[in-house]
């Protein structure tokens, strides 16, 4: 099979890494699970995955574990009732447990806030009576469009307390990309603040959301957390502040419990078309599997452990590990609202100290900036209470978890390298942290209950030592329901690969190793993975030739030593617009445009303009070449090129415009 996109050094590297690291007797000795557990849930999976949701408060029990007679839409714990938000936090009250702390929030000017359980229950219980009062019942679909405070918590356990569904859009998306999301889902509220701390300024959030909301006729309240004090827009009657609305409530609510399979939330993530897909995901399944690896794969010992998991609720890690698989366990979680370097590089070791965080979850592009930073900046500081570090979002190369152990973990600490999905709803392969013998770079092993398998194109296993598709050959828990009003595309996208196997295909290369371990080597899509973000191809090429200078785009991810993959866009201008747009001011105006279209996070780290773009005969882009002059590599075989001179053409324009 051809090599997957831009991943060819991380598979060098990979490919040389022989080193393991075998947990410690002490620790094997006091973790949660021993290697029974693979041989337990290989026994019969079903009876492991209902002792596992017996972990759960159900108001009534299921029927049956699994129903996929009408596959691929499952149905998990068929006919159990349960309440989410119960079950991550009003079950830890009663169990005596009101007084731990559940959020240890840390600001980023430095402001700080403890809640206990007890004061979760009081805060979702006052959201949950607010968001009622705004009209928002079960099935509703509410926006959340929130920086890192404790309101986003509230907001979500909120929404699950009341059946609805909560549709959380990062942040850092733009006003564009938040209407589409609200019009998708029909959002009947938005829930934002006036705005967000960023980089030690005040900037503002609420605007975009008066942006998007100007295009989005099923919104029906924007309700506004005043986090900054900057000034705002007010929309009277529309418009609501969280301290009006939420803060007079009765801080007591009476959960009602819903159908296993009651919708939770969505999440849009990038396919590979410019649409996003609203991921769906329901409620039993999802917490039982959410709360299980948390609590294996972490190791977590809910009395005595701080964990803290640095992504954003706007992804899927922060729903999975940072509301729902901790506060389900009961666990004390640090939650910080800003970016690493502010007001210093050691932000996150002097909040480690602080706490004395001992589970720390990141992603290798986090770590890949620190090692840049410096090893001496972690060395100021007492890591000595982190006892787990994980990693998530991409293949973290060897050299990255080595210098995570050592300068992080003081050569102590498992990694857990954790690989899953926005669309799996929880981690998959993993190694588990007292039990398997880590290897920098790999996930190594589908979880105990979790069955994946690496393939060749025809659906067929193949060996040791050999590469091929990730695919997932059995149905799990916390597997999305579909694709939030799109059935079709849910199958196609999804299901359409191997049909008659029945194998979801990830979209991800992998291989497996001499040992039979697993190694992920990337989208095999065009899906670009930037800092750990799917951002699509074509989603950045739609954004630039809205531009009027463009007639044509063609984008690549590239590889980047920090973040992973670089977004690579190359652009033929419209006539009359090329003398104009090729200064760099107008590069630049590009850039913005694409910032502007879809969020910061997708801007072209390079436009190069280009004559022509190479295509098949056919018409399409071969991406494959472009990527080699975006790498600076010999560029390869153009022989299907329609014409293949083009190649000479673009390489030539760059030399001579550099
Ligand atoms: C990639 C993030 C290698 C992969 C939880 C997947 C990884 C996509 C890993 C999902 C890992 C995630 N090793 N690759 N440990 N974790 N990926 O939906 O390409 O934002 O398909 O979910 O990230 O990204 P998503």
């Amino acid at each position: 099979m051809s090599q997957p996109d831009g991943q060819s050094n991380t598979l060098d590297n990979l490919l040389n890494e022989s080193r393991t690291f075998p947990p410690s007797e002490e620790f094997a000795a006091q973790a949660n699970v021993t290697s029974a557990l693979y041989d337990e849930a290989n026994a019969d999976r079903e009876a492991f995955w209902a002792k596992q949701a017996e972990g759960l408060h159900w108001d009534t029990k299921w029927s049956q574990v699994l129903d996929w007679s009408n596959a691929p839409f499952a149905k998990w714990f068929v006919d159990g009732k349960l309440n989410v938000a119960y079950n991550c936090v009003d079950r830890h009250v009663e169990a005596g447990h009101g007084d731990r702390v559940a959020i240890y929030w840390e600001g980023e000017p430095g402001d700080s806030r403890q809640i206990t359980y007890a004061e979760l229950q009081r805060e979702v219980s006052r959201t949950a009576n607010a968001l009622a009062s705004l009209g928002v019942g079960a099935g509703d679909r509410v926006a959340i469009y929130l920086p890192m405070l404790p309101e986003a918590v509230f907001s979500m356990l909120a929404c699950a307390r009341l059946g609805a569904m909560h549709s959380v859009v990062f942040g850092g998306f733009s006003s564009e990309a938040l209407r589409t999301r609200i019009n998708d889902a029909q959002a009947k509220v938005v829930i934002t603040s006036d705005g967000q701390y960023r980089r030690g300024k005040a900037m503002p959030l609420k605007a975009n959301v008066d942006d998007a909301v100007a295009g989005t006729p099923s919104i029906e309240h924007v309700l506004v957390v005043n986090r900054t004090g900057i000034d705002v827009e007010w929309h009277d009657g529309r418009d609501k502040w969280w301290h009006d609305v939420v803060a007079d409530q009765p801080d007591q609510h009476t959960p009602e419990a819903f159908d296993s399979e009651q919708p939770l939330f969505i999440l849009y993530t990038s396919g590979t078309t410019g649409k996003p897909k609203g991921i769906l995901h329901t409620s039993g399944g999802y917490l039982t599997q959410a709360a299980y690896t948390h609590r294996t794969v972490f190791d977590l010992k809910a009395e005595s452990d701080i964990y803290w998991c640095t992504a954003d609720i706007g992804w899927v890690t922060g729903h999975t590990y940072i509301v729902y698989g901790p506060l389900a366990n009961g666990a004390s979680q640090v939650i910080y609202e800003g970016t690493p370097n502010t007001p210093h590089e050691g932000r996150h070791w002097e909040i480690v100290q602080k706490y004395g965080v001992t589970i720390y979850y990141t992603a290798p592009t986090t770590i890949r900036t620190f090692m840049k930073w410096g090893a001496e900046i972690p060395a100021k500081y007492d890591l000595s209470s982190l006892r787990v570090l994980g990693s998530v979002g991409e293949p973290i190369n060897p050299e990255a978890w080595i210098w995570y152990r050592k300068n992080i973990g003081g050569d102590r600490t498992p990694i857990v390298d954790t690989w899953w999905q926005t669309e799996t709803g929880a981690i998959m392969i993993s190694p588990l942290p007292g039990v398997t013998a880590a290897k920098p770079g790999s996930a190594q092993t589908p979880l105990p209950g979790i069955s994946a398998k690496v393939v060749n194109e025809t659906g067929k296993q193949v060996g040791n030592g050999e590469g091929g598709l990730l695919v997932l050959d059995q149905p799990w828990p916390s597997m999305l329901r579909g694709i939030w009003g799109d059935d079709q595309r849910y199958k196609d996208t999804y299901w359409s690969k191997f049909a008659d196997l029945g194998y979801y295909f990830a979209g991800d290369g992998a291989k497996y190793d001499t040992d039979g371990d697993i190694w992920l080597l990337g989208r095999v899509d065009d899906v670009m993975n930037v800092s750990g973000h799917r951002i699509s191809t074509t989603e950045v090429e739609s954004a630039l030739v809205s531009h009027p200078s463009v007639a044509e785009a063609a984008v690549v991810g590239a590889s980047d030593p920090t973040t992973g993959q670089g977004i690579v866009a190359f652009v033929i201008l419209r006539g009359g617009a090329e003398d104009a747009a090729s200064g760099e001011a107008a590069l630049a105006a590009l850039r913005e445009h694409v910032s502007k279209e879809i969020g910061p996070i997708a801007k072209p780290r390079q436009i190069m303009v280009v004559p022509e773009l190479p295509k098949t005969r056919s018409g399409k882009i071969m991406r494959r070449l472009l990527r080699d002059v975006a790498e600076n590599r010999e560029v390869g075989d153009v022989t299907t090129l329609a014409d293949s001179s083009v190649m000479d053409l673009i390489s030539k324009g760059l030399k001579s415009s550099s």
